[in-house]
């Protein structure tokens, strides 16, 4: 059985595997889910295998993006995690799902989750959200979160808001 990373009462986390190339591949498929995320689809199943296969993060810094599962039926549902970002050394958070589990709290649930992973088990000191100044939703989250505004960033012609959350302020924002 795959290692657990964190589990909820609605949802599981749990590292990349080959077996969520078909749900990853689906994922990307959607040109709404990917609407304000700079990201481009898989180009077939086997793309998104090789993408899975070729992906270090966790060997590198023991986190990173997970597979998330909906706990009573085990369906993929997308994937929420860290990434650290060797160009501007920080962590950031990031999330994306099936339109069809959009609405119902799963990003936050699934974000506090990793953020609580990220900063427990791993000790980071400070996680980033960034989205596009567009994607009320994901802000929205990231606010739900805990994160408060840091900086806009203007990259590709696009507006980015970038928040944040301090491991100290993430201990006192739950208790
Ligand atoms: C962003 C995303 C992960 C949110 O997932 P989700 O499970 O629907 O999020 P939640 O249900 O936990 O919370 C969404 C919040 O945004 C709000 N929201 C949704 N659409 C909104 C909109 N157009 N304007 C303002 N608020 C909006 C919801 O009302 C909710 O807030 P509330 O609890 O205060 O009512 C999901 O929409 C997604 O996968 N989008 C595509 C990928 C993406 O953009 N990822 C982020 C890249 S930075």
């Amino acid at each position: 059985m795959r290692k657990i990373i964190a589990k909820t009462p609605r949802i599981i986390l749990r590292p990349f595997a080959l077996r969520d190339a078909a749900g990853f591949y689906e994922l990307n498929s959607d040109p709404e889910v990917l609407l304000h995320t700079g990201d481009k689809s898989f180009a077939s199943i086997l793309e998104a295998k090789n993408f899975i296969r070729d992906y270090k993060h966790y060997e590198k810094f023991g986190y990173g993006r997970w597979s998330v599962f909906l706990a009573s039926t085990e369906e993929f549902m997308g994937f929420c995690g860290l990434n650290f970002s060797q160009l501007r050394r920080e962590v950031d958070l990031g999330f994306r799902f099936h339109r069809k589990f959009w609405g119902q709290g799963f990003a936050t649930e699934a974000g506090f989750a990793a953020l609580r992973v990220g900063f427990s088990t791993f000790q980071i000191e400070k996680i980033v959200g960034r989205a596009s100044s567009k994607n009320l939703a994901s802000l929205r989250v990231l606010e739900k979160l805990g994160m408060t505004f840091e900086k806009k960033i203007e990259e590709s012609g696009e507006h980015w808001i970038q928040m944040s959350i301090y491991r100290d302020d993430f201990g006192m924002f739950y208790e």
